[in-house]
């Protein structure tokens, strides 16, 4: 049984159809991600997981168990953890108290009862932004905010992990850094689903990969599988069946041209 199973999902806007019958799982003690050019739909697979859009048919499965109609906060109750593509922390606060407020909320809604295992100062140690603590959070350089914003979601001790887009902002060494950060996270046992584009640290960093075109998921499986896959190169780059594809070693500068 896998960690997350998003099964048969379909979200339709007017006439868009943001998600068109997608399934994939993510897997407890692995990073999965999820890519895609931009518009085909991996932000709003995120929001139909995490509970911000309702699917017009599918089911999400969590743990074993149905999530598809619980709202938002019952399935952060469940272990589910989310950062967002734009910055969410407060502002005013330190970097320390808005992972202290992270994680007393998290524990007001786990009942109260949970001993206070996600230090804060431990946490703000393990994303590596301890010395930033006593800063206000909008005075923190942006590669720095992506870290604050992981150790706000951390705080909830979640089994899942859902980062969309967790590295922009970071530069080359911070996202070197990152990427050994969520695999000790993973090592840890957390399931992990990330949606990036920085294919460097995707194909670095991910076990499994699903890539999302229009809606559909177009191929799954590990790193090399799917860099060499022609309709994945395809989607990317908008060859036709005509023109050669790019060698498997071009992808990488490809995609970052694409952007
Ligand atoms: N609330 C909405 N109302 C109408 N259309 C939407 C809405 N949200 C997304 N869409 C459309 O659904 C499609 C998928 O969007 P989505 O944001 O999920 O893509 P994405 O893969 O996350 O893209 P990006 O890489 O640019 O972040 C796009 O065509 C987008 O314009
Ligand atoms: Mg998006």
């Amino acid at each position: 049984m896998s960690l997350l199973e998003v099964d048969d999902v379909v979200v339709q806007f007017g006439g868009v159809t943001a998600v068109d019958h997608a399934a994939f799982t993510a897997e407890a003690g692995r990073i999965t991600g999820l890519i895609g050019p931009n518009g085909a739909g991996k932000t709003t697979c995120f929001n139909v997981i995490s509970g911000l859009q309702k699917p017009n048919h599918g089911t999400v499965r969590f743990d074993g168990r149905s999530i598809t109609r619980l709202p938002v906060h019952r399935r952060a109750r469940r272990g589910m953890g989310r950062t967002f593509q734009r910055l969410e922390a407060f502002g005013s606060l330190t970097v320390r108290d808005n992972v202290r407020v992270a994680r007393d909320i998290a524990r007001g809604i786990g009942g109260l009862v949970r001993p206070a295992q996600a230090d804060v100062d431990g946490l703000l140690e393990q994303v590596g932004i301890a010395a930033y603590a006593d800063e206000r959070a909008d005075s923190i350089p942006t590669g720095t905010a992506r870290l604050l914003e992981l150790a706000r979601c951390l705080a909830s001790e979640p089994k899942l992990l859902l980062l969309d887009e967790p590295s922009s902002g970071l530069d080359e060494s911070e996202t070197d850094a990152f990427g050994e950060l969520l695999a000790q996270l993973a090592a840890e046992g957390r399931g992990i689903l990330m949606v990036e584009h920085d294919m460097d640290l995707v194909m670095s960093v991910c076990d499994d990969i699903h890539v999302l075109d229009f809606g559909r998921v177009i191929a799954s499986g590990p790193p090399g599988e799917v860099r060499a896959n022609p309709q994945v190169q395809q989607a990317y780059l908008g060859y036709s069946d005509a023109e050669p594809a790019a060698e498997p070693s071009d992808l990488t500068q490809e995609l970052e041209v694409v952007r």
